[in-house]
């Protein structure tokens, strides 16, 4: 049995797009592939696939057996239900958002990615950060929710940097990175980001937070943009 650190949840395409300021437009104009690290159980590479986007999803669970995985998948999605009965504002992507809805978008995101894993396992690759199996520049665009900031214990500062640099070095030039959160589970916000964003910048990768609406309510959120300086 595979025992994660993590919660393995399954956000759907419309909540990435919200999270990362993207639309399903956006999406398809792009010209290559989307790389989601951590893809968890999420709907993303089962739906985009119906846009005629390509996206390879990595994450370490994906060594787990499905039956295993969506079992997890599950429990992270009776994790969010108690979070939101406790504290819905904290965790809904919109305000205007019901609890009930949210929570049905996570199962059919589920049941895609359970479905697509098993009728397309080459878009799953078991992988951990910071090492990926992927050339240099095999991606358009690298998205990275839910892990690097959420989980400090398991990404301390050397190895976050390890990561974002990963994550820059498998993505294309002219092409861009975004990660989000940049706070832990406790919404503190990243106390060495000033410090990683200049190690980003020695290694001529370039940083930038921006802010993008959240769909729905008008409020904002911070996204870590990287690119390869120079370009
Ligand atoms: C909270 S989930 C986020 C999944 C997805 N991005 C989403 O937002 O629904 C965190 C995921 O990170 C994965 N994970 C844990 N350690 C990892 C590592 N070193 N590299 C990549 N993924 C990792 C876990 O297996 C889990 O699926």
């Amino acid at each position: 049995m595979h025992t994660p650190s993590t919660l393995i949840t399954s956000r759907p395409l419309d909540e990435y797009c919200g999270l990362f300021g993207l639309t399903r437009a956006a999406l398809a104009a792009l010209p290559g592939p989307v790389l989601d690290c951590p893809g968890g159980a999420a709907g993303l590479t089962a739906e985009a696939r119906e846009l005629g986007v390509t996206v390879i999803a990595t994450d370490p669970a994906y060594a787990a057996p499905l039956p295993e995985l969506t079992a997890l998948a599950r429990a992270g999605r009776d994790s969010m239900a108690t979070h939101l009965a406790a504290a819905p504002d904290r965790y809904l992507p919109s305000r205007h958002l019901r609890p009930e809805r949210y929570l049905r978008s996570w199962d059919r995101a589920r049941r895609l990615f359970a479905a697509d894993s098993a009728a397309r396992p080459e878009r799953y690759v078991a992988a951990a950060l910071p090492r990926l199996p992927f050339a240099d520049g095999s991606f358009a665009l690298t998205l990275s929710a839910y892990l690097l900031f959420a989980y400090p214990e398991l990404f301390p500062p050397e190895r976050q940097l390890a990561g974002l640099l990963e994550l820059v070095r498998v993505t294309a030039p002219g092409g861009e990175v975004r990660v989000y959160p940049l706070h832990d589970g406790a919404s503190r916000p990243c106390p060495h980001l000033p410090r990683l964003r200049s190690g980003l910048g020695e290694r001529q990768v370039s940083s930038e937070l921006v802010r993008f609406a959240r769909p729905g309510d008008g409020r904002t959120r911070r996204v870590l943009v990287l690119r390869r300086a120079g370009r």
